[in-house]
């Protein structure tokens, strides 16, 4: 595909060409790969989600937003809101690039409340003459009304001598009386980290330095930090680049996880953690953020899809959703995710199967979908491999399966439909030792989310399936299985 110049991306809405933007609005329309209850750009790029929050009794979930396609280019906050989690309303444009020290984007960052106004702390990009990149953190605060006001001067203005000029993407919180924030950053060496800073009122901000975690070579840049606490942990969740790929580990372009420990010491920043763990085992998980709801359960967003790849979309004008809320606990010093028990408010039909399942693979009349959850138990498995095939027909299928031989979950994509990232594969593994497993998923039009053995493993994947694919099989390889299932069209 044609690739826009770098005078095309790094405009305004202001300067989109007559018409320009309802001809897009109309070609993404007429996309069949638009999500049914996705969080997804009406045209362009959606990219990481930010300012996550709760205020004023709503939920605020922002993203980053280039208008123009499926590119890069000069991004926007796009606003989101909701009442229950599960459904999500369209706002607008909330933080406009443009100012002294946003003039080439306004980047990620994340949203905290302080006397009753929604404090939004993001990066401002800039770009010199030479093109060389500004970065300042910025501060903007929205009112109950939703009236978004930017401060005129950043609130880092500098970024500190040691790192280069990849240095973004603020993640604000209250421990106490004060407020810390996070940021992703590369040091001069072009090795990746995240660096502390804490305030008495979000507007002076002391460097207080990085975080000293036992990754001292792990990629080339870290990308969205966030940090909390739980059950006496502290968790370290980022985005970094670079990291080889090793076996099963490392398949994506880039990498999303978290390190698990103790609580970060504030005042020596050291942090005694585990080693690094994926958060999610698909193909298109990216640049997490959480928040705290106000019956305190810690909930995880992020972008489905990952930079410097390319999507089925893009032709069409549009490109990614976010994923859907999921709940964080932790297990064993470890991240267990499950999709937030909202979610059931957007159930319609219901069906039922209990099959048995003997070397063969059975579908179902009247099992079928493109959008809807299902849970599955598959129980007394007696055979090498048990799974499901969805979103198939004749030519196309998904596959997830449990392999017992190998003691491994495999998510394959290699007939899914439209083809994307092939470089990276098209199939994912992860290592798995249970004695049940159960499979908890949600398909859109173009997406799967899946949540094994109640979030002990997630697989997030678009997939480009043709619309008439639609089957649901059940499937046990030399031997038998049974199979429970419960279905909700959404
Ligand atoms: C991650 C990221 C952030 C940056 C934003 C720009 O995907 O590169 O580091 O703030 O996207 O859109």
């Amino acid at each position: 595909m044609e690739k826009m110049t770098r005078e095309e991306k790094y405009r305004y809405i202001e300067q989109a060409l007559p018409e320009e933007l309802e001809r897009l609005k109309e070609k993404v329309s007429k996309s069949p790969w638009r999500q049914k209850y996705h969080i997804q750009p009406q045209t362009g790029l959606l990219n990481d989600p930010n300012g996550f929050s709760y205020y004023n009794e709503a939920y605020h979930l922002f993203y980053q937003w280039f208008p123009f396609g499926p590119e890069h280019g000069m991004k926007y906050w796009f606003h989101t809101t909701s009442k229950d989690l599960a459904h999500w309303e369209e706002v607008g444009i909330a933080i406009k690039p443009g100012g002294p020290y946003d003039s080439h984007g306004a980047y990620s960052g994340s949203g905290i409340v302080k006397n009753n106004k929604l404090y939004l702390m993001y990066t401002g990009n800039t770009r010199d003459h030479s093109w060389v990149r500004h970065p300042f953190q910025c501060l903007a605060e929205m009112d109950k009304n939703g009236l978004i006001t930017k401060f005129d001067k950043p609130v880092i203005f500098e970024t500190p001598p040691g790192y280069t000029d990849h240095f973004r993407d603020p993640k604000v919180w209250k421990s106490d009386e004060e407020y810390f924030c996070v940021i992703g950053a590369q040091r001069d060496n072009k090795t990746g980290c995240i660096v502390l800073y804490q305030s008495k009122d979000l507007l002076q901000w002391n460097f207080r330095g990085e975080i000293l975690t036992d990754l001292n070579e792990f990629g080339y840049m870290w990308e969205c930090p966030d940090y909390f606490e739980m059950d006496d942990h502290g968790v370290l969740l980022f985005s970094p680049q670079g990291i080889e790929q090793e076996n099963e580990r490392y398949n994506n372009i880039y990498q999303s996880g978290y390190l698990i420990g103790k609580p970060l010491n504030m005042e020596s920043r050291a942090f005694e953690h585990q080693p690094f763990q994926e958060l999610d085992k698909g193909f298109d998980f990216y640049a997490q953020q959480t928040t705290e709801t106000p019956d305190g359960r810690r909930i995880l967003v992020g972008w489905m899809g990952l930079p410097d790849l390319e999507y089925p979309t893009d032709k069409e004008g549009w490109a990614h959703c976010l994923t859907l809320p999921r709940q964080i606990n932790i297990k064993d010093d470890k991240l267990i995710q499950r999709p937030v028990s909202e979610l059931a408010l957007l159930r319609k039909k219901e069906k039922n199967i209990n099959i048995s399942v003997d070397n063969e693979t059975k579908q179902l009349e009247d099992f079928y979908g493109t959008a809807y959850e299902l849970i599955c138990d598959i129980e007394d498995i007696k055979a090498d491999r048990v799974g499901i095939e969805f979103r198939a027909s004749n030519t196309e299928k998904t596959v997830l399966a449990y392999d017992s031989v190998s003691n491994k979950i495999i998510l394959d994509r290699s007939l899914s439909g439209q083809p994307l990232g092939k470089k990276n594969g098209s199939i994912r593994r992860c290592s798995f030792d249970a004695q049940t497993f159960k499979i908890h998923m949600f398909v859109d039009v173009s997406s799967v989310e899946i949540f094994i053995n109640d979030g002990e493993e997630v697989f997030t994947s678009r997939i480009f399936p043709s619309q008439n694919s639609k089957a649901i099989r059940f499937f046990a390889q030399k031997g038998t299985a049974k199979f429970k299932a419960v279905k909700w069209d959404y």
